[in-house]
């Protein structure tokens, strides 16, 4: 959607009067360029006792030209950012293009930059349908536009963060189309084209695909293993934005899970739900996304990107519980369980991140059941070496609503891991118990260490197991998609990733 800010000038077809309680006279600017009538049906509104302007309250005024929505917030101290974004993104939901595509937000008195950017931003985000595969409704209206309107002296700061708000959203709706694709249409090697594609003709970014031969030739059998049981065969992805800038010094590298799809293989799923798993991929979108924000927002630093693809199949050519992979890091695994697919990949994935001389390496995958059963669908799992890396996470998760929950490393976890009696790493638990802490127990096995000033210690390092919060498939609390998959962590990482960038991490 087209997003522009002004004064209190035009009305539009829509026009939404966000207020907080206590309102009981139309605020200053409300009703600026309204027909009289209009201008009357809207004071009379305000002035009636059937809106004060709670919080969830909102009233229609049907005017000849323009529905208006007065829309209440509750208490002016009480608006918090989130409050902001999800009430934007919930108005936005309920509005129909009958009434046509113009919408108006009016920003009148009591509003700070920052909710309005907010408020608005929960508009932006949730202006995503993914139809691509529908025939088109022969009326359709076209897309929809949004001006916000505030006082002249907001107007320069509230365009640039809201330029800011558009190119991100650019990237969460990459990473939603990415993992709404069905999983016959996006496989490796079209991911792999479409980060190709993406890539042409953007000076500052480069994109390398290491196809199956390149993947044999590096020896890297986690990835090969899982994804040979398909005819799509795997390929690892490089994304690298600013390639030449600052090339020794360490830049953060992003890993993700992409398994187009997860049959479970020869370890096959029960068929309830199987379509879900279309969205193991979601972090690998989430790289891509996040590289297309970055590249968006004209971000300056140097960024590396690493995602693993490869799809999860039963078949005569498929692994097998029992088997032994040679890694790319050298060490070998025991498959216990072929569904427990996504922490193979991942070892080639960090093994490899942690040789392109990373500040911190970051990984996003939808790795376990366990970590939906701990925190639902309300955060994400934060698995993580190092205490400064953690805590940043976690802070600008609350600052965008896009909660990491720390969850534990323990040794104990590690050692079930590492305890095979034929390889050095197993990749499946001793029992069910701590699911998500074991995998997270297993892929730290694939993070390197290196000499620092205080001898050798493993590169920072954090695991993000985004099994719960990568889709919607029901009444989830995330207002900011309707459907599917959420593109989560990709503002997250961004501005982790844009506002840390001069600091040391290790
Ligand atoms: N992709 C799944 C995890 C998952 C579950 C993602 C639900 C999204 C929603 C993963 O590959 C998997 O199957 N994990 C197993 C591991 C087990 C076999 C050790 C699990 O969590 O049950
Ligand atoms: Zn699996
Ligand atoms: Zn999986």
């Amino acid at each position: 959607m087209e997003v522009t800010i002004s004064g209190f000038l035009d009305t539009g077809n829509i026009m939404i009067i966000p207020v907080f309680e206590g309102c009981n006279k139309a605020p200053n600017n409300a009703t600026t360029n309204l027909s009289r009538s209009a201008s009357i049906a809207v004071k009379s509104a305000f002035a009636s006792d059937s809106f004060i302007g709670k919080n969830g309250e909102s009233l229609n005024v049907w005017t000849k030209n323009c529905q208006i929505i007065l829309l209440g917030l509750g208490e002016k101290e009480d608006l918090t950012l989130k409050k902001s974004r999800d009430t934007g993104a919930k108005c936005f939901a309920s509005l129909s293009k009958n009434h046509g595509t113009k919408i108006v937000v009016r920003y009148t008195s009591g509003w700070k930059i920052n909710n309005m950017v907010a408020f608005t931003e929960g508009m932006i985000l949730r202006d995503y349908i993914f139809d691509k595969y529908r025939n088109k409704d022969e009326d359709d209206k076209g897309p929809w536009s949004l001006t916000c309107q505030t006082a002249e002296r907001h107007e320069e700061v509230f365009r640039m963060e809201i330029d800011n708000v558009c190119s991100v959203a650019t990237g969460v709706h990459l990473a939603r189309d990415l993992g709404n694709e069905p999983a016959n249409k996006l496989y490796p090697e079209e991911f792999g084209r479409r980060a190709l594609e993406w890539a042409k003709g953007k000076s500052n970014v480069e994109v390398e695909v290491w196809d199956y031969e390149r993947l044999k030739k590096e020896r890297m059998y986690g990835l090969i293993e899982v994804g040979k049981g398909s005819i799509h065969k795997p390929c690892m992805v490089f994304f690298r934005l600013n390639p030449d800038i600052d090339i020794d010094s360490e830049v953060p590298c992003i890993v993700g899970k992409g398994i187009t799809f997860d049959s479970g293989g020869i370890s096959i799923k029960g068929s309830a739900g199987m379509d879900e798993m279309k969205l193991d991929m979601h972090g690998s979108a989430t790289v891509f996304g996040l590289f297309q924000a970055l590249y968006a927002t004209g971000h300056t630093g140097r960024v590396n990107g690493i995602t693993c693809m490869a799809e999860n199949m039963p078949s005569a050519e498929a692994y097998r519980p029992g088997d032994v992979i040679n890694t790319y890091s050298g060490k070998t695994i025991e498959v216990l369980n072929t569904d427990a697919e996504g922490r193979n990949v991942l070892a080639d994935g960090l093994w490899k991140a942690s040789e392109l001389n990373p500040s911190y390496i970051i990984d996003l995958a939808t790795l376990t059941g366990s970590v939906v059963v701990a925190l639902g669908h309300e955060a994400t799992g934060l698995f993580s070496n190092s205490k400064f890396l953690s805590q940043k996470i976690q802070e600008v998760g609350d600052e965008v609503d896009e909660i990491s929950w720390p969850l534990p490393l323990l040794p104990a976890f590690e050692k079930q891991m590492t305890s095979s009696k034929i390889a050095d790493v197993r990749n499946q638990g001793k029992g069910r118990w701590g699911g998500a802490s074991q995998a997270a127990g297993f892929l730290k096995q694939f993070v390197q260490e290196r000499e620092n000033d205080e001898g050798k210690s493993q590169i920072p390092w954090a695991h993000l197991d985004i099994a719960g919060t990568a889709g919607i498939w029901g009444g989830e609390t995330n207002v900011t998609v309707s459907h599917g998959a959420t593109g989560v962590q990709v503002r997250a990482l961004h501005k982790l990733i844009t506002e840390w960038q001069w600091v040391r991490f290790g």
